[in-house]
């Protein structure tokens, strides 16, 4: 799949009328309109490029997901404390969906996901 989306996009470049548009669509559009040097362009050389950013971004964030999940749903005062302060940003949906500067906003909430991402780095090594 990613060979095929890669030589897709090779594609696409050398076409006039979708270039622009595609130019900065994806990951690999971005490389292909970089400064990158031929060789670095190879279709295998990207497609292990695109493996590395969906493994690297895959693994530790689901990892970090579950160390939050875990702290908070076996701790009720913390998963009180947190419902309760979330609550206001999430008054309005399904309808309304919070936008992640409102969420920013909820200290508690913040507080949760850097103390997920500091026990996350002690769970990699
Ligand atoms: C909780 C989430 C994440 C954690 C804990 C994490 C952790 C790390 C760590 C410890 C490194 C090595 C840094 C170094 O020593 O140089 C790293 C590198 C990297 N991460 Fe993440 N990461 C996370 C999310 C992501 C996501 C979402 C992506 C991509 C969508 C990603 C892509 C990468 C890449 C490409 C590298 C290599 C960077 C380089 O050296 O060029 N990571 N990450």
């Amino acid at each position: 799949m990613a060979r095929a989306h890669i030589e897709q996009a090779k594609k696409n470049q050398k076409d006039p009328s979708t270039a622009h548009k595609n130019n900065k669509s994806s990951m690999v559009h971005y490389f292909l309109t970089s400064d990158l040097p031929e060789s670095e362009r190879d279709t295998n050389r990207l497609g292990r490029e695109i493996m590395l950013v969906l493994g690297a971004g895959t693994a530790t964030t689901t990892r970090a997901l579950n160390i939050a999940t875990y702290y908070i749903v076996t701790n009720p005062a913390i998963e009180g404390r947190l419902r309760r302060e979330v609550a206001e940003a999430m008054s309005g949906y399904p309808e309304r969906v919070p936008k992640w500067s409102e969420l920013e906003r909820v200290p508690f909430l913040t507080a949760c996901i850097k103390e997920a991402l500091r026990l996350v780095s002690f769970s990699l090594f």
